[in-house]
């Protein structure tokens, strides 16, 4: 399975989710794709926002090496699921799909906790700290439930090494 996580500026929320992921996959022995991306341009290239980088390290997670990019129409056809953190990320996500939109594709990654409820992972970019921390561990509860539904070696949409052997 290749999932991207998806936020406004790909330097707060998104690649706490894209590190978050990939631990919980390794941690797992799951062998999906993990990547991340932004709606907005305002920061491409950059390394995550100090912050995240610091309570991402407090739980044993380097994503320091991560650099923002912009969503394309092409990550849509490329990744089963796009896990956003908001309403604003929904709508620009299916503005900047076009015709190639697929609402099965995206879905609020809080809707795997709180499936329907279209809870927001609120934006950390303008509060302090606190926020940051906050939003690991909403992020980090949501990663949890997509590794236990997901996950399983006999998961028909969880395409690792281990379904191929049946
Ligand atoms: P993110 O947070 O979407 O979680 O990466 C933001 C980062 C930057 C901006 C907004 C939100 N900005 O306006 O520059």
């Amino acid at each position: 399975m290749k999932i991207l996580m998806v936020c406004l500026g790909n330097i707060c929320r998104s690649p706490l989710a894209e590190g978050i992921m990939r631990q919980k996959i390794e941690n797992a022995g799951v062998k999906w794709q993990v990547d991340s991306a932004g709606t907005g341009g305002y920061h491409l290239g950059s390394q995550p926002h100090k912050s995240s980088q610091k309570i991402a390290l407090v739980h044993g997670i380097d994503i320091s090496n991560q650099k923002a990019r912009l969503f394309t129409k092409n990550d849509l056809l490329n990744f089963d699921k796009i896990y956003v953190m908001d309403g604003a990320n929904y709508e620009d996500v299916k503005k900047m799909s076009g015709e190639d939109w697929d609402h099965q594709k995206v879905e609020f990654l809080l809707n795997e906790v709180t499936p329907g409820k279209n809870a927001n992972v609120p934006d950390p970019y303008f509060g302090g700290e606190d926020g940051f921390e906050n939003v690991f561990n909403m992020i980090n509860e949501a990663c949890d439930f997509i590794v236990h539904r997901y996950g399983k070696v006999n998961n028909p949409i969880n395409n690792n090494d281990k379904t191929s052997l049946g």
